[in-house]
């Protein structure tokens, strides 16, 4: 079976983002008994990783080495789109005019949202098992998909999941050449009932409870391929456009 099977007990995993979605994931992880560890890694978890400070992300890297567990997990739930950047006097919320466009703001939300994960797949990626199947998944958002832009607005958060999505389909590419049995996708979760959505969850939207959405995502990263790497997925299994 080519297949990945969580269920299959083995080597560690890594979820990193303490959120909502994070703290989901890692527990159906667990519970799903897959691997040996799941290791919950962020600015509430243990190991600490913050992904503004690339010495955090090694040290998760060096943890995850001294475990002494084949790595064959990756999934990458830390996000911003609003509240305070890395003045905590300054709190920003999604810009609905290019008039609101604020350098701090689009520099913090790329820092955090594509060049924090980018530094995880540096550390990370090379632990990856040549010869065995393992998965590197980001958290993306439909949002981030240029060809879907039907609305406009929250240029910051647009443009640096769009940016995410060009690491990982970078990354995906660099990945198959030493390990073509590997996975690297991005993948939306959803709406997800989180401190991220709450103030923008619309009326009429299908909001989902972190749980429900961690086995949708768990459930669609275990029927990809390899030949699935280097795409955008959705948590219902459908593809997105990039
Ligand atoms: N919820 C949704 O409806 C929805 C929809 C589309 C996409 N997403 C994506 O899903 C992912 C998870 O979001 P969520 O809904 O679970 O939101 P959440 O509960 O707000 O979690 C986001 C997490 O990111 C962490 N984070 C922010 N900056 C960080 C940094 N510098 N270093 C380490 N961690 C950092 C936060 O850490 P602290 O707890 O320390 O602040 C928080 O735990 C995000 O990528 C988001 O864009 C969510």
């Amino acid at each position: 079976m080519d297949g990945y099977d969580s269920r299959a007990p083995d080597g560690c995993a890594v979820v990193v983002g303490t959120g909502g979605l994070g703290r989901a994931l890692a527990g159906a992880l667990d519970a799903r008994g897959g691997h040996v560890r799941v290791m919950l890694a962020g600015r509430g978890g243990e190991p600490f990783c913050d992904l503004t400070d690339e010495q955090t992300v090694a040290a998760l890297a060096h943890r995850v080495w001294d475990t002494g567990l084949p790595l064959r997990t990756v999934i990458i739930a830390t996000g911003f789109l609003h509240g305070p950047g890395p003045n905590p006097h300054q709190v920003f919320a999604p810009e609905k005019t290019w008039r609101h466009l604020d350098p701090g703001h689009m520099a913090h939300a790329f820092a955090v949202n594509a060049i924090g994960p980018a530094l995880v797949a540096k550390h990370l990626l090379p632990l990856f098992p040549a010869s065995r199947r393992c998965v590197f998944a980001a958290l993306s958002a439909k949002v981030g998909s240029i060809g879907d832009n039907q609305t406009g607005g929250w240029y910051a958060y647009r443009a640096s999941k769009a940016a995410l999505n060009q690491i990982i389909r970078t990354a995906s590419i660099e990945l198959a050449r030493s390990r073509p049995l590997s996975l690297c996708v991005a993948i939306h979760p959803g709406t997800v009932e989180t401190p991220l959505s709450a103030p923008h969850a619309k009326a009429g939207l299908t909001v989902r409870q972190p749980d429900q959405a961690a086995a949708r995502i768990l459930d669609t990263l275990d029927g990809l391929h390899p030949e699935d790497s280097g795409r955008f997925w959705s948590y219902d299994g459908k593809e997105l456009p990039w």
